[in-house]
C-alpha cells in the first residue's frame, strides 16, 4: 500500500511494502524496528551530525551578513537566508526587478569593516633616487596618473602603450614613451632590455567591462589576447631578461646566469639580446586587477580578498568577458610567481573616478557620463533603476596605491589587494549629486549583466601597504560642476 505525502511541489511516498520498482529512489522507507542499538546509535550519531551542519551553516551565515544586512542580526536565521539566497541567484537580472527593496537595503546597512580611515596604517611612498619604472598603459586614465605619482616620488617613468584608448596629451613630459603593443612579444622584450626598470607596473588592457559586452562573440578573442596573453608576455619578458648567474637556465631569480641559447623550449626570446650584467633584472611586477573579479554576487558584501564567491569558481556567474579575462590575467601572473620567482603583487582596482576619466562611448565612466550630460544640459541617463551601488576610488588614491605595493616588503608572490574606498554610492546617489532637479535626471533601460554592488574591504590594503583612500567622490563631482 503506498501513502502520499505532499511536501511543496515534491511528493513523497511511503511504502508499506518491500517490492521495489523505478520510484524507489523517491521512496521513504519506513525504519526497520528491531536493530537495536547499532541503529539507535546510528540515528543519534546522524541527528548529532546534522545538528552541527545546521549550526556551522548558521555560523557561516551570520559571518557574512554581519556587517552586511542589519536585520538579520536580530531577524530569525531562516528569513535571513531565504532573503539571502535570493540575492545569490545565478540569475541576477531577475532579481533586479524581483529585488529592488533588498537592493536598497543592502547598499544602506552593508560596511566595510575598514571603512574609517585608520591612520595608525597610512602610509605615503617613500622618495627614490632614479629608480627606472616601467608602466604597460601609462598613456590611459590610471596609468597617466600613476606615471605623475612616480615622477613625483623620483622614478624615472617609461610607458610602453599602444595609444589605444591612450592619449599623448594624458602624459606627462618627463615621461619617456614608447609606442608599441604588449601582444608583440619582441616589443615588450625590447622595452624591458633597453630601459632595465627596477619595476614594472602592467595596466595595458583592454579596460572597460561594457565595449566587453557589447562587440560580440569575437570580442572574447580580443580580451584573452589584452588581458591573458600580453600580460604573459611582459611576465616572460621579464623572466627572459633577467641577468643571473647559474646556467640553470630556468628562468628563477636564484639562477645566476640565463644561457639563452639553452632556454627552455617555448620561451622564444629575440636574438638580439644583449644581456648587460649592470641589470639584475626586474624586480617587482604589479598587475591592475579588476574588482569584477568577485561576480555579481552581493554574498559576501564587502568584497574580501580571499573570497570563493569569484568568477573563476564555479559559485559565482561571470558578467563579462572582461572580468573573466582580467581574472585569468590574475592566474597568469600567480603562475609567474610560483613557477618563474617574479615576485608579484595584483591590486584589484574598485570603480576608478577622476580627472581624465572617460565621459563618453562604450568607455565612458558613470561620473565622466554624467557630467558630462550635466555640462551640456542634458538629462541625467540613469540606467535601470539607479539602485545599484559600486565602491568609487580616486585615480590618484589608486596610483599611491601603485607606489606604495611596489615599495611595499611583504612577500611578492601574487598576493592581492583591494583598492577600494571602503565606502559605497548608489548611482542615484551620484546622479543627484550631479544633477539636484529630478526633472532633469531620467531612467533609461538597465544595462544587461550590470553589476549590482560592489564594495571592498578595505582592511588587508591598509593593514599590509598601508593604503589609505583619501579623496572623496562628493568632492570630485562637486569641484567639476563650477
Ligand atoms: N578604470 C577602472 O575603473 C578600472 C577598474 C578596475 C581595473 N582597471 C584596470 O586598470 C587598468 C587601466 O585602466 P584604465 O581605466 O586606465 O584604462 P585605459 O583604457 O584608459 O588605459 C589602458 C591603456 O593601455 C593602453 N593599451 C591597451 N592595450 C594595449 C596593448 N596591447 N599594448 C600597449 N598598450 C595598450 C591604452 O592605449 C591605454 O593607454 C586596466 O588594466 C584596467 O583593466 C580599471
Amino acid at each position: 500500500m503506498r501513502q502520499s505525502l505532499s511536501k511543496g511541489d515534491i511528493t513523497y511516498t511511503t511504502a508499506a511494502s518491500s517490492s521495489s520498482s523505478a520510484d524507489d529512489k523517491y521512496i521513504l522507507k519506513p525504519i526497520p524496528s528491531g536493530h537495536g542499538r547499532v541503529t539507535k546509535l546510528a540515528i543519534a550519531l546522524s541527528l548529532l551530525t546534522v545538528a552541527s551542519l545546521i549550526v556551522r551553516e548558521s555560523w557561516n551565515f551570520q559571518e557574512v551578513t554581519r556587517n552586511s544586512v542589519g536585520k538579520f542580526g536580530s531577524g530569525s536565521f531562516k528569513e535571513g537566508q531565504e532573503y539571502f539566497r535570493l540575492l545569490d541567484t545565478d540569475h541576477m537580472d531577475n532579481y533586479i526587478e524581483d529585488g529592488e527593496d533588498a537592493l536598497r537595503e543592502t547598499a544602506e546597512r552593508v560596511k566595510d569593516a575598514c571603512e574609517y580611515t585608520h591612520e595608525q596604517y597610512e602610509k605615503e611612498p617613500k622618495p627614490v633616487a632614479k629608480t627606472k619604472a616601467l608602466v604597460t598603459g601609462g598613456a590611459g586614465f590610471i596609468g597617466s596618473r600613476l606615471v605623475k605619482e612616480l615622477l613625483r616620488v623620483g622614478y624615472d617613468v617609461v610607458v610602453l602603450d599602444n595609444m589605444s584608448t591612450g592619449k599623448e596629451s594624458f602624459l606627462a613630459k618627463k615621461a619617456t614613451l614608447v609606442r608599441g603593443d604588449c601582444r608583440d612579444y619582441e616589443t615588450v622584450f625590447k622595452t624591458i632590455e633597453e630601459h632595465e626598470p627596477f619595476v614594472v607596473f602592467h595596466l595595458a588592457a583592454q579596460s572597460k567591462v561594457l565595449p566587453s559586452l557589447k562587440k560580440g562573440v569575437d570580442f572574447v578573442q580580443f580580451s584573452i589576447e589584452q588581458n591573458v596573453l600580453a600580460t604573459e608576455n611582459v611576465l616572460k619578458a621579464i623572466v627572459q631578461t633577467r641577468h643571473a648567474s647559474s646556467d640553470s637556465g630556468d628562468g628563477s631569480a636564484n639562477a645566476k646566469y640565463v644561457d639563452r641559447k639553452n632556454q627552455p623550449s617555448g620561451l622564444h626570446h629575440p636574438q638580439h639580446h644583449k644581456a648587460r650584467k649592470s641589470f639584475k633584472g626586474v624586480q617587482k611586477f604589479v598587475y591592475a586587477g579588476s574588482s569584477t573579479f568577485y561576480g555579481n554576487n552581493l554574498r559576501n558584501l564587502p568584497f574580501q580578498e580571499n573570497s570563493k564567491y569569484n568568477v573563476l569558481q564555479h559559485k559565482t556567474a561571470s558578467t563579462s568577458p572582461y572580468a573573466t579575462t582580467k581574472a585569468m590575467g590574475e592566474t597568469i601572473v600567480k603562475l609567474y610567481s610560483e613557477s618563474y620567482h617574479v615576485p608579484t603583487i595584483i591590486l584589484r582596482l574598485f570603480m576608478v573616478f577622476g580627472p581624465n576619466e572617460p565621459s563618453e562611448g562604450l568607455d565612458g565612466v558613470v561620473t565622466g557620463k554624467f557630467l558630462k550630460q550635466f555640462k551640456a544640459n542634458e538629462d541625467l541617463k540613469i540606467e535601470g533603476s539607479g539602485n545599484h551601488f559600486r565602491d568609487f576610488v580616486h585615480v590618484d588614491d589608486v596610483a599611491r596605491a601603485f607606489v606604495l605595493a611596489a615599495q611595499s616588503s611583504i612577500e611578492q608572490n601574487g598576493h592581492v589587494f583591494n583598492v577600494g574606498s571602503g565606502k559605497l554610492k548608489t548611482i542615484n546617489e551620484i546622479a543627484e549629486l550631479v544633477q539636484p532637479d529630478e526633472k532633469k535626471r531620467t531612467h533609461v533601460a538597465k544595462r544587461k549583466n550590470d553589476l549590482i554592488g560592489t564594495l571592498a574591504s578595505t582592511c588587508e590594503a591598509k593593514k599590509q601597504l598601508g593604503f589609505v583612500a583619501k579623496l572623496d567622490i562628493e568632492d570630485w563631482v562637486l569641484s567639476q560642476k563650477v
